[in-house]
């Protein structure tokens, strides 16, 4: 009879062979071959991870959820990096968070009508749990090009009931965060970064998910390395991680680990609330909370993507810069992406902006013909989106800039899964289109 690891290692072998029959990927064949905007890049190591860890059946966040939180925290040099199930929840948690009645940190909590400012372009789930959690977002309009806030206009806008500032880094272009983080400390705002879009990215040297007193991630296959579903928030204000994993973990006063009890020593010693005395720690509740926790399987897939993540970046931006260049000749017909002198993008995507009104929907027929898939920058102008028409806010000055990236912009892949003859003959067909034009 085969030992527990002998039959392990059949099955893993076992799964290496069937990636290399199944997952392997065919040769490109222009004009045949779709070129998705985005893609899983993975290889046989995320499949025997997976399978290992459901071999485990640990099922709920363990050892490998632990491991890969302790590997991100060191990637971010991060206080703490806390693993959640979407990118989605991990901006829902920062903001709740922060609007925690009990929670501990150099500002005040948020309540109920204070604003949090935020650009009009944006991804719907960044917006979302402000106007759960009451607060009022303060709109600003972005730039074309660089898709991001001007920290000017972030100023300008300011007033007296602004206590934070949710800004993403949009396609994985880092905002100016010298300006930003200036002019919160001066205004004593809260800083979250929606980062979802630019793991890897740096500002100054600085990996942006750093300069927030919190900042969210994706691991949606999109993103810059993924575990299907999963995200995180890197903590970079230790006196708030309480609250946040509290309120990750259905709102729960206790801090044990899944599987653990008696943590902090008194389980059936704590007064609180208006609770008998000796009420199970367990079962205390101090925050109103949700559960926002990944599987162990996804942690599994995820700590063999984190080991992938530099050559993954690095390709993203060989990709983009190989893609710019080659778009260089028609910046008469359209806006090619700008970059901040200080930034170094994680690229999500390749966005441009067609200066001819009106022809952006052509060159995506164009595109998609050519089995080339675009998309566009998330909502667009989110006021315009039928979910969010009437939301109370205050929008500051006009919104023209996102009601042109709504009407002109679009992007297309640049993820590893590209390669140069791919990036090539799309910047072929682009050629192609403004040809004739
Ligand atoms: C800027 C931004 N924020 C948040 C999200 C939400 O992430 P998820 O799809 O993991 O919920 C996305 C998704 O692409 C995004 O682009």
């Amino acid at each position: 009879m085969a030992s527990k690891e002998e039959l392990k290692q059949q099955i893993l072998a076992l799964v290496e062979e069937y990636y290399r029959s199944v997952h392997e990927r065919p040769a490109f064949v222009p004009g045949k071959t779709r070129i998705t905007y985005s893609g899983r890049v993975f290889d046989d190591r995320e499949m025997t991870q997976l399978v290992s860890s459901s071999l485990d059946f640990w099922l709920t966040a363990g050892p490998y959820a632990r491991k890969l939180e302790a590997g991100l925290a060191l990637f971010f040099g991060s206080d703490d990096f806390i693993l959640v199930n979407s990118g989605s929840s991990a901006n829902l948690l920062m903001v709740a968070t922060l609007c925690a009645k009990g929670l501990e940190g150099p500002l005040p909590p948020l309540r109920p009508g204070d604003e949090i400012l935020t650009p009009a372009v944006t991804f719907p789930t960044t917006l979302t749990p402000i106007l759960h959690n009451g607060l009022v977002p303060l709109f600003v309009d972005c730039e074309v090009g660089t898709y991001n806030v001007d920290p000017a206009l972030v100023e300008a806008a300011l007033g007296p009931r602004t206590r934070a500032l949710m800004i993403p880094h949009t396609l994985g272009n880092p905002c100016d965060m010298a300006a930003i983080v200036d002019l919160a400390r001066r205004n004593d705002l809260w800083l979250l970064e929606d980062g979802c879009d630019a793991l890897g990215a740096t500002f100054d040297g600085r990996l942006v998910g750093t300069f927030g007193a919190l900042s969210s991630v994706s691991f949606y296959p999109a993103h810059q390395m993924t575990m299907g579903e999963g995200g995180g928030v890197a903590v970079n204000e230790p006196a708030v991680k309480k609250t946040l994993v509290s309120l990750r973990d259905w709102g729960r006063d206790c801090w044990c680990e899944p599987g653990k009890s008696n943590t902090c020593g008194k389980r059936f010693a704590w007064q609180s609330g208006d609770l008998p005395f000796g009420y199970d720690h367990k079962y205390i509740y101090s925050n109103l909370g949700y559960n926002l926790k990944i599987t162990d399987m996804q942690a599994a897939i995820g700590l063999a993507q984190l080991e992938k993540l530099p050559s993954f970046v690095d390709r993203r931006r060989r990709n983009f810069g190989r893609m710019l260049a080659g778009l260089r000749p028609l910046e008469e017909r359209l806006i090619l992406p700008v970059v901040h002198p200080l930034a170094n993008p994680s690229p999500f995507g390749f966005p441009m902006t067609v200066r001819q009104q009106g022809l952006r929907a052509e060159l995506i027929r164009h595109l998609e013909a050519a089995k080339i898939e675009t998309r566009l920058v998330f909502g667009g102008n989110i006021l315009r989106q039928p979910g969010f028409q009437g939301i109370p806010c205050r929008v500051h000055g006009t919104l023209a800039n996102s009601d042109r990236i709504m009407n002109d912009t679009l992007f297309v892949g640049i993820y590893p899964g590209i390669t140069d003859e791919m990036v090539d003959y799309m910047v072929e067909r682009i050629h192609a289109f403004f040809k004739d034009r």
